[in-house]
């Protein structure tokens, strides 16, 4: 089986806070995959980690195979990994387009990075039709598409999704799942944490839980799904 990252036994956390405590997890190829847990349990460290904002003090990084742990995030960016912290990535003063430009600033070449956006506004008509208003201006939904479309915009191979569904409601989350669920179609991968376990368990492929920086449990996002202690500890029943 080809692993398209698999993270072995890592150490990480802040200064002498140590709050990942040996983590593996691994990806394949076009997988959607949903790390879960409670708040503190270090899901966001480890996308951090995986990015290069944090150094793992111990364990390996494994991207198609190369060690990745010592590269910094704009190495990870150009090798394909994109990366939306939890609180998404936009610049809430620049217009949508600004935002889109500087998403594709790995790009480099402008007309490459024009055409990027040409084929972002054809698959998100709403971001074309606004364009040149403030990103801080648009609706919750609104936002976390431009997010993923600024994440979009280096055709990457993995993208790591910290909290997608936050602050949005219901109907948006779904549509939200929707588009992740037809850019996941098209090639990329997903490693996604939330805290709407439900949802994202339904959406994924496989599924972990981290519980106090650990791994706990892993299967099939249908099978935590209906696995009675995740029900219990987990997803709030
Ligand atoms: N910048 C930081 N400096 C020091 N400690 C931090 C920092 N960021 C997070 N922590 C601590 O690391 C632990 C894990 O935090 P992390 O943000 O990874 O958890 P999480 O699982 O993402 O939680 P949540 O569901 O609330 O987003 C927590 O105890 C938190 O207080
Ligand atoms: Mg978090």
């Amino acid at each position: 089986m080809v692993t398209l990252l698999e993270v072995k036994d890592v150490y990480s956390g802040y200064g002498k806070i140590e709050v990942l405590h040996g983590v593996s997890i691994h990806i394949a190829p076009r997988e959607i995959v949903c790390i879960i847990g409670p708040n503190g349990s270090g899901k966001s460290t480890l996308l951090k980690t995986i990015v290069g904002l944090i150094k793992p003090k111990k364990g390996s990084i494994r991207f198609f195979g190369s060690e990745i742990s010592g590269k910094d995030p704009e190495e990870k960016v150009r090798m394909g990994i994109s990366y939306i912290p939890q609180g998404r990535n936009i610049f809430p003063t620049l217009t949508v387009m600004e935002n889109l430009e500087m998403g594709g600033t790995p790009l480099g070449d402008p007309s490459r990075i024009e055409m990027a956006i040409r084929e972002i506004f054809e698959r998100y008509p709403i971001l074309n039709k606004r364009k040149k208003m403030k990103a801080g201006s648009l609706s919750g939904g609104e936002k976390q598409v431009l997010a993923l479309a600024r994440a979009s915009m280096i055709k990457p191979k993995l993208i790591l999704l910290d909290e997608p569904s936050l602050g949005l409601a219901p109907k948006v989350i779904d549509e939200m799942y929707r588009q992740i669920n037809s850019i996941n179609q098209e090639g990329a991968t997903f490693l996604i944490v939330e805290q709407n376990a439900r949802k994202a368990l339904r959406l994924a492929h496989r599924a972990y839980v981290l519980d106090l920086g650990l791994n706990r449990l892993e299967d099939t996002g249908e099978g935590l799904l209906n696995n009675e202690e995740v029900k219990h500890l987990y997803l709030g029943r």
